[in-house]
């Protein structure tokens, strides 16, 4: 197989459509240069691999400003965890200096909100600290917290093959993280969006992993990462976030659809596609 037909190989899998293809069919869409040369050839394989659970929760939606706040350097001992949440606040600076050690540990020991409460795990991040592309989702679900990874669950599958897609693997020159670092869970132990305090509390943490990543361009899975980074009104839809260059600071952002919401709509998925093919150009 060349290039090319891995790619539309990868894309079947994913059930992505339509292809996008080079119209130099050699070329690999992970080396697109002029995506003004790329054109779309009709391709609807708008199904979910038999592999990936289509169980996902539903996508969760708000999120806000991004005011400072939390933290400790000490990783947590089996005092801490018995200790009240205390906000130690206008700590930000601080974490806003931090190298990746002390970062890790000071997240590990958070107990900035609520959050820290219920937490198996904090889910730091993972991947290449020198990654050019950074995806970011929403906060941990029931995996995650388990594992203490980012998208480890149906959600993380299709991530997964949504790298591959683009040639990519987790950990090679992508890094995976989210905006709130513990699972934020409803009264009936369910996923739920984190509420604005809580991503207020965590965001420094995200803001520093960007800072120490410098990545060439975000991807932000979904409307609690798009607003939280866009310090966006929360209410405002992704479809109307998507389809356009963003900015965090001075690094391109794109936002698209989480790959909860794509599980649960696949029809979507092109979309997402689209997006990505947008992240690539603006590279
Ligand atoms: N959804 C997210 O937004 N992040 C994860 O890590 C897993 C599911």
């Amino acid at each position: 197989m060349n290039n090319a037909e891995q790619h539309d190989a990868f894309l079947d899998e994913l059930g992505i459509g339509p292809v996008w293809k080079l119209r130099d069919s050699s070329a690999s869409i992970a080396t697109i240069s002029h995506v003004a040369e790329i054109v779309p050839v009709p391709h609807v394989v708008m199904t979910v691999p038999a592999h990936i659970p289509v169980s996902d929760g539903l996508p969760r939606t708000l999120a806000t400003d991004s005011l400072p706040n939390a933290t400790t350097t000490l990783a947590p001992t089996a005092t801490d965890m018995h200790q009240p949440i205390s906000i130690v606040p206008a700590t930000s600076i601080a974490v806003a200096e931090m190298d990746w050690t002390s970062l890790e540990s000071t997240v590990a020991a958070c107990r900035a909100c609520q959050l820290c409460e219920g937490r198996a795990n904090t889910v730091f991040g993972v991947g290449d600290q020198r990654a050019k592309w950074l995806f970011v989702g929403e906060g941990p679900g029931y995996q995650e917290n388990l594992q203490g990874k980012p998208f480890v669950g149906p959600a993380g599958h299709l991530l997964d093959n949504i790298l591959r897609a683009l040639g990519m693997q987790r950990g090679e020159n992508t890094y995976i993280a989210n905006i709130v670092k513990c699972r934020p869970t409803d009264a009936q132990g369910k996923d739920r969006a984190p509420s604005p305090e809580e991503v207020a509390a965590c965001l420094p943490y995200l803001k520093r992993q960007i800072a120490l990543i410098q990545p060439e361009v975000i991807i932000a899975l979904g409307k609690t990462a798009a607003v939280s980074l866009l310090d966006l009104n929360p209410e405002t839809p992704v479809g109307q976030l998507r389809g356009k260059l963003h900015r965090y600071q001075s690094l391109p952002l794109v936002v698209t659809y989480h790959p909860a919401y794509l599980l649960r709509k696949p029809t979507e998925k092109s979309k997402t596609w689209e997006d990505l093919c947008l992240a690539l150009r603006s590279m």
